[in-house]
């Protein structure tokens, strides 16, 4: 009973044309837990993403004027309800992991680019294209990572990265002419006053 013939997962084995005791995946498997059906949520994205690509996304992103439709792909608003809770939970996790580089207020000068890690420097949040830029991007960024920052989508959950995202708005808002008040349009988007409306939804800042 002990030396019955057998296959253990992984192992070598001369029974199977492929040399090995475990059978591939059926094509399109997803394991329990891991469906990522919706990409607004999962991926930032749109449903009718363009054809853009990272590459061609980031060279639109850096020409000047071309702020406000940088980022076709990325959704505009947190595809996610958020409570006080969330925005607590984001401004707890953006401490953790993001101000050591972003600085606590999102000017760039965080702890780790004043020690070096600054070439080029840690974006500041408070720049005109950020500040236009669809929430999503911001999720994007965070989920692949955006040219000398890494990914941190292995650290920071999908939740987490929109609250995050969230709390990124409302440091943003803090910031703005008007102190922040969503009804005050001096400062934003001068041809649609869209910026400071979209960045009130989205963070859902307290009054
Ligand atoms: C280790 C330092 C470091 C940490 C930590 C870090 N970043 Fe960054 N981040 C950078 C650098 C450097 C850049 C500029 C990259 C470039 O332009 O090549 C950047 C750029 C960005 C940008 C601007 C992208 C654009 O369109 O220009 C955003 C948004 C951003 N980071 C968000 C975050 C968030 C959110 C976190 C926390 C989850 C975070 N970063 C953590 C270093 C960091």
């Amino acid at each position: 009973m002990q030396d019955q013939p057998k296959t253990i997962a992984y192992r070598q084995s001369s029974f199977y044309k492929d040399g090995t005791g475990s059978r591939p995946l059926v094509d399109g498997t997803v394991p329990r837990g891991y469906l990522r059906d919706d990409p607004a949520f999962f991926f930032g994205k749109k449903l009718n993403a363009s054809d853009l690509n990272k590459e061609q996304q980031y060279q639109r992103s850096q020409q000047p004027g071309n702020s406000a439709n940088a980022f076709p792909d990325d959704v505009e608003t947190i595809p996610m309800p958020l409570t006080m809770d969330d925005m607590k939970r984001g401004q707890d996790r953006f401490n953790i992991y993001c101000s050591v580089c972003h600085g606590m207020t999102g000017y760039g000068d965080g702890i780790v680019a004043r020690r070096g890690f600054n070439k080029p420097s840690p974006a500041s949040y408070h720049q005109e294209r950020l500040q236009n830029a669809p929430v999503g991007h911001f999720f994007d960024v965070m989920t692949n990572g955006w040219g000398a920052m890494p990914s941190y989508a292995s650290q920071v959950s999908v939740e987490d990265r929109w609250r995050i995202a969230a709390y990124i708005r409302a440091l943003q808002l803090s910031q703005m002419k008007g102190g922040g008040n969503p009804t005050v349009t001096e400062g934003a988007n001068s041809e649609t006053g869209k910026t400071q409306e979209n960045a009130g939804k989205d963070a859902r800042a307290p009054k």
